[in-house]
C-alpha cells in the first residue's frame, strides 16, 4: 500500500512491535547492553549518557525577560552538549516521537532503520512529515549522519536485522525540561488525517 509520507515507498507499518517483540534480545544484543550499561529509555530502546560537555552557558531557551533574574535556579544553564549512545533491538525496536529543543546530530554505528520526522517548527496548519532510511548503504541513499533540528517531532523504528546502534550529540545538552512526547491529539492536530492512520502506532502510549 503506498504511503502519504515523502521518502516512504510503502505504508509506514512496524515490522517489529513493542507489544508484539519478534524475539527476545539475542545474545549478542544482550552482551552489547551489557557491554555499553545501555538502561530502558521513557522514548523506547535503550541509551547511555557516554559524555555531558563540564562547559556551562547560558539556558538559551529561556524567554529573553527572564534573563539574569533565574539566579541560581538549574534553568538558567545547559551543559554546552550532551552524546549518547541510542540502541533499537528486536525487544525494543520502536522510539516513540518526541522533540528536543536542541538539535541533535545523530550518526549510525551498526544496523538499520526509519526515522520520521514532523516538521512542527515550521508555517502552515498541517506541518511536513519526512520519512528516510538511516545506515550504511550509501548506494541505496542511506543516511549515516543527519542532524534533526529543535522543535521536530522524531518517531524511529528498527526495519530489519538485529539492532540499530546510533550516537546522538544534543546542543546544548539532554535536560528534560527541552524534552516532550507527542500525545494523540498532538498528532491529530499537526498532520492530516491520513497520515494520523500511518503515524498513530508511534504516538507513546
Ligand atoms: N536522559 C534521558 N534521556 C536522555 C537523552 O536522550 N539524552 C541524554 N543525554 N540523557 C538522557
Amino acid at each position: 500500500m503506498s504511503s502519504t509520507i515523502p521518502g516512504a515507498p510503502s505504508k509506514l507499518t512496524p515490522i517489529y512491535t513493542p507489544r508484539h517483540p519478534s524475539a527476545e534480545e539475542s545474545p549478542s544484543t544482550q552482551s552489547l547492553i551489557a557491554a555499553l550499561n545501555l538502561q530502558p529509555h521513557i522514548e523506547g530502546g535503550y541509551f547511555a549518557e557516554i559524555d555531558r560537555n563540564p562547559l556551562v552557558i547560558p539556558n538559551p531557551f529561556l524567554p529573553q525577560e527572564n534573563e539574569g533574574d533565574a539566579g541560581d535556579d538549574d534553568d538558567a544553564v545547559r551543559n554546552a552538549s550532551t552524546s549518547i549512545y541510542y540502541l533499537l533491538s528486536r525487544g525494543a525496536p520502536q522510539g516513540c516521537f518526541h522533540r528536543n529543543k536542541g538539535r541533535t546530530v545523530h550518526t549510525v554505528i551498526e544496523g538499520r532503520g526509519r526515522y520520521v520526522l514532523i516538521h512542527a517548527d515550521e508555517e502552515g496548519e498541517k506541518k511536513r512529515v519526512e520519512s528516510f532510511v538511516v545506515g550504511r548503504d550509501f548506494e541505496r541513499g542511506e543516511k549515516s549522519v543527519w542532524v534533526v533540528e529543535g522543535g521536530k517531532f522524531k518517531g524511529s523504528y528498527l526495519i530489519g536485522g538485529e539492532r540499530l546502534l546510533v550516537s546522538e550529540t544534543v546542543v546544548p545538552g539532554f535536560e528534560y525540561a527541552d524534552h516532550d512526547f507527542l500525545t494523540r491529539d498532538g498528532l491529530e492536530r499537526l498532520v492530516k488525517e491520513e497520515q494520523v492512520e500511518e503515524l498513530e502506532w508511534l504516538v507513546r502510549r
